[in-house]
């Protein structure tokens, strides 16, 4: 009887060994990023949510950034491939972490982040169900520039993929591409890689050939067909990248929709992949939601604001041109317009942050306002605090940092400056223009100014 298939008869390797020259880039080009996270990344989730328990991923360029990246994963090894001399050689590269495996390989490429994990699970079922050595994920394209085609046989499965240096001119003219995605029965790929040649255009081993070699050999490679082409585009250079960053976000933007955001442009909103929005908030155009942030229910962000790794709980306004980075945000609270919030404050509930309000590692709470025009560093705020207009912490003395405490209920005037370390305390009034370099105790004033002299008619003499 024939054992049943199951998850852990699918392994996956993911090519990332390849410079990338087209991107003309310092950087490898799997590592480019889209929506936030590198592009191999998406491969690699793709693979995982189709299943796939072993990971490969075949790393050579700049390997050591590609393998921190993932250094936290344990269900991903890394084989190196030191020379890149063609896919067929990086997969090479890769089956001995794959050793003793007899179940079906899904091969991908780095630079193909679009494909989805339930295509991949369609492409594994369609292998598994044909019974073929290979199976091709394809496309039918208008302009099939840059890609291998797939040439057919009459009954339909695939003959061989010649890559567009090697293609004759009617071989150029067929519109079917090849994704660069396989699904491969791991004994066939380990023998078919063992017999790849290099007498082609570039000189590399092409693991398209695998094909070629199966059908000599009596066995069949079967194509499965896309029905959206840009699903398999591969990236190679920055025009690729930016059209596929745009997929990215039209699919992003579409899912945090249907599940109840309002994006009222999507056309110029940009929210990283993985960001978690509740239902009914509303994303004004040009705004960004970048890194691991989370956003509550019914906020409302932007225009043109800037979220980076925070987290907002419900209910909370970020208002036009505001920036946040690394915050956390209780509920209700209200930002900007124009404020900036740097990393580790955090906001309780009903704080309002007016325009042009700083903070950083700033705590401030429930009820406390800075509505206008001021600093807040390395400050402990408590409950019903008023930070009039002007206020700074001065936290820094050139070589240190300093901490400014402020309790509940005080009430700081306008233009005032806190020479840190220093606390004002509960209900305390600190007078408008107070340079304060002294704690001030509970329930007092605090005034240190130069008293108003009126020179009368002073100005009137001079002048004449
Ligand atoms: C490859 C396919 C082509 C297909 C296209 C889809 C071959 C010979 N050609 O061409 O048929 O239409 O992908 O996008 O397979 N890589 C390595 N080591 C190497 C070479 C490449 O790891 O030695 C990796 C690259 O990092 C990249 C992927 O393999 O992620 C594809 O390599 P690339 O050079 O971009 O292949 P294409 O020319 O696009
Ligand atoms: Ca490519």
């Amino acid at each position: 009887m024939r054992k049943e298939k199951t998850m852990a008869d699918l392994a996956a390797i993911v090519l990332a060994a390849g410079k990338g020259t087209r991107m003309k880039s310092s950087r490898v080009k799997v590592m480019h990023e889209l929506c936030g996270r590198p592009m191999v990344d998406f491969a690699v989730r793709a693979a995982r949510e189709a299943g796939a328990g072993r990971l490969v991923l075949v790393t050579g360029h700049q390997s050591e950034s590609v393998r921190d990246y993932f250094a936290a994963d344990g269900h991903i090894t890394c084989a190196l491939q030191e020379e890149q001399l063609g896919t067929g050689h990086a997969v090479a590269c890769g089956l001995p972490l794959l050793a003793g495996f007899g179940g079906d390989v899904l091969i991908l490429c780095g630079d193909a982040p679009l494909v989805q994990g339930e295509t991949l699970r369609q492409l594994a079922a369609e292998h598994r169900r044909s019974g073929a050595a290979v199976t091709v994920l394809t496309a039918l394209v208008d302009d099939p520039t840059g890609y291998g085609r797939v040439l057919r046989r009459d009954d339909g499965t695939v003959a061989r993929i010649v890559e567009e240096k090697d293609a004759s001119p009617e071989e150029r003219a067929v519109g079917e591409i090849n994704s660069g995605i396989y699904c491969v029965a791991a004994d066939f790929l380990r023998e078919a890689v063992a017999g790849l040649g290099n007498d082609n255009a570039q000189g590399e081993y092409y693991l398209t050939d695998i094909i070629a070699a199966a059908v000599s050999s009596g066995r069949a490679c079967r194509p499965l067909t896309v029905r959206d082409a840009e699903e398999i585009a591969g990236i190679n250079d920055r025009l690729q990248l930016a059209a596929a960053a745009a997929v990215m976000r039209r699919r992003i933007n579409g899912a945090h929709m249907l599940a109840g955001v309002t994006i009222v442009d999507p056309a110029t909103t940009y929210i990283d992949a993985g960001v978690v929005i509740g239902a009914d908030s509303v994303i004004q155009p040009n705004s960004h939601i970048r890194g691991a942030s989370t956003i509550g229910s019914g906020c409302v962000i932007g225009p043109s604001a800037v979220v980076d790794s925070c987290t907002l709980h419900d209910g909370v306004t970020v208002k036009a041109g505001s920036v946040l980075a690394e915050s956390v945000v209780h509920h209700h609270a209200a930002i900007g317009p124009m404020a900036h919030l740097r990393p580790g404050t955090e906001l309780h509930p009903h704080v309002k942050i007016g325009n042009f309000v700083e903070t950083k590692k700033a705590v401030m709470g429930e009820g406390s306002k800075a509505s206008h025009l001021t600093y807040l560093g390395d400050a402990v705020i408590g409950a019903d605090v008023n930070i009039g207009c002007g206020t700074i912490t001065c936290n820094y003395d050139g070589k240190r940092k300093h901490r400014t405490v402020i309790e509940d209920g005080a009430f700081i005037g306008s233009d005032v400056q806190l020479v840190a370390p220093v606390t004002v305390g509960k209900n305390a009034l600190v007078a408008a223009g107070t340079t304060v370099t002294k704690n001030v105790p509970a329930d007092s004033l605090a005034i240190a100014r130069t008293p108003q002299v009126n020179k009368e008619g002073w100005v009137k003499k001079k002048s004449e």
